[in-house]
């Protein structure tokens, strides 16, 4: 299996892609106060002033958004598992927790007093503040039981075979020796997937007009939103409701696409039998009685296809980026794939999202004060659970920035100790999805592709709306395709 192009050594800073006080020999942040409570209404001390870090500039706001890792690592170094910012131009104060008592009594309170963030959404221009990822309370209760089933095991189970098509096309036409951003390849084939699942596009690939034009538009929507401009035009939503600027201008093409979906899916009706997403939208009706208006419907096919696709595509592109800095891992990972053992590739997933979780914190509103250890934070605190910290916790995961699927193997994590996809009444809606895509496609990419592993500085990680994404979207070269 020796396809290692020059060695590297197993750790060291050149493989871990932080540039932190402290990476490599400790993250810093082990145990602590696990004290966490609701107080009540009168108890409304603010989180202590010493403990607070304010970011004056504008400029430093955007690094913490920019580099939230840096900012981070460095700050927990300190040993503080809770942390607290006042952003220049944010949207006041907000708390950081990382401890998995503090994480616990967040995810398992009631959701009327700690709900979802969302109205700070970056995400919110573009999806709208109609859907399942972006409403809160009785609505995003009724959407969530809408969508569930089709996102369950046995759903899972059909889109199967559409997934490894996909992966063998997307492998079979692999150019040898050319550097290949994985990322890309596998955004491809992650849309093709959810195109399937949420529109009912056999393997993804449109066969009407309207399809053709929905397809052309998403791509070229999803095209924008990786160039510089996106920053901006990320930065001039702010926190409003509404697209403005550059995001306007490209929703706009989808939009008129999705509408002409919805006018050919209304006028078919009755003819075709179909069980996709979009269907089930157009059936489903309120308790009472009304259909869902053509917006909310929008809003909702829109949240699916961006929440599904690029998530995955970066989890596929920082398991070789990791892989390609880690040639022991690497190896061992190609024996384990050879010799049909899964439980090595379960392990080796969840290794790359606890070391590089595509996204690193989810945020809740604090409609109670609440206690973290001796931190008081009043009612209105935003709190920001960093997945990022959590994963590099020392007393959770020894040699936390080493990468090691061996400490996956035959291990069932303790709750609130790994959360690539978040939890609670938000824990991703499409996660059994997402692990059914990652795990065909890292295993046909271990099994087909000979990749040159080699000791070029890690990929720095990049943030993206609510993501964390390789810089150079996983740069990999192909040695053989089989
Ligand atoms: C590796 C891939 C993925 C990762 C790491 C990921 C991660 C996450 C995270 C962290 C959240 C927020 C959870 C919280 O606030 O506690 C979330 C929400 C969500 N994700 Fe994913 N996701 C992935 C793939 C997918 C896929 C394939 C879909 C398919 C449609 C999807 C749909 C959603 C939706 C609809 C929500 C909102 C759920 C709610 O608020 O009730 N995600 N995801």
């Amino acid at each position: 299996m020796g396809t290692v192009v020059r060695a590297i050594p197993r750790t060291g800073s050149a493989t871990t892609g932080w540039h932190l006080r402290s990476a490599d020999a400790s993250s810093g942040i082990a145990g602590g106060d696990e004290r966490a409570e609701q107080l009540d209404d009168d108890a409304l001390a603010p989180a202590p002033m010493s403990k607070r870090v304010r970011i004056e500039s504008l400029w430093n706001s955007v690094k913490f958004v920019r580099r939230q890792g840096d900012v981070l690592f460095g700050d927990a170094a300190g040993g503080s598992d809770v942390l607290c910012y006042d952003l220049a131009g944010g949207p006041g104060p907000v708390t950081v927790v990382c401890n998995p008592a503090h994480i616990t009594s967040i995810m398992t309170a009631d959701p009327a007093i700690a709900p979802s963030a969302t109205r700070q959404s970056p995400l919110r221009p573009i999806v709208g503040p109609n859907s399942v990822l972006t409403s809160i309370g009785e609505r995003h209760r009724r959407q969530r039981a809408l969508l569930m089933p089709r996102f369950h095991g046995r759903s899972v189970a059909a889109y199967r075979e559409s997934i490894e098509r996909a992966t063998a096309a997307r492998i079979d036409a692999w150019p040898v020796g050319e550097p290949v951003r994985l990322a890309d390849l596998a955004q491809h084939l992650t849309l093709d997937v959810i195109m399937s699942a949420v529109f009912g596009l056999p393997d993804g690939r449109p066969t009407t007009e309207a399809e053709r034009a929905l397809r052309t538009a998403l791509i070229r929507a999803l095209h924008m939103s990786t160039q510089p401009v996106a920053t901006a035009a990320q930065l001039m939503n702010g926190f409003s409701e509404n697209p403005v600027g550059v995001t306007k201008l490209v929703l706009r093409p989808v939009d008129r696409a999705i509408s002409g979906i919805l006018a050919e899916r209304r006028a078919e009706s009755g003819r075709r039998e179909r069980t996709d997403i979009t269907a089930l939208l157009l059936d489903a009706r309120t308790e009472d009685g009304q259909p869902l208006s053509d917006g909310e419907i929008r809003d909702e096919l829109l949240t699916l296809v961006l929440a599904g696709h690029e998530t995955t595509a970066n989890t596929v592109a920082w398991t070789f980026e990791r892989l390609t800095r880690n040639p022991g891992v690497y190896d061992d990972a190609r024996e384990a794939v050879a010799a049909g053992d899964d439980g090595y590739v379960a392990a080796l997933l969840n290794e790359s999202m606890r070391n590089r979780p595509v996204v690193p914190m989810v945020a809740r509103e604090m409609l109670r004060p609440w206690r973290f250890g001796t931190t008081l934070v009043p009612s209105g605190m935003t709190v920001l659970v960093s997945i990022l910290l959590l994963h590099h916790r020392d007393d959770l995961y020894p040699r936390p920035f080493a990468f090691d699927p061996g400490r996956f193997l035959g291990v069932r994590p303790a709750p609130h100790t790994l959360l690539p996809f978040g939890g609670g009444n938000r824990r991703c809606l499409g996660a059994a999805l997402a692990m059914a895509e990652l795990t065909t496609v890292v295993t046909e990419i271990l099994r087909r592709v000979d990749l040159e592993t080699h000791d070029r500085p890690a990929e720095r990680p990049r943030h993206r709306n609510v993501t964390m994404i390789p810089q150079d979207g996983g740069l990999v070269r192909a040695l053989a395709v089989r």
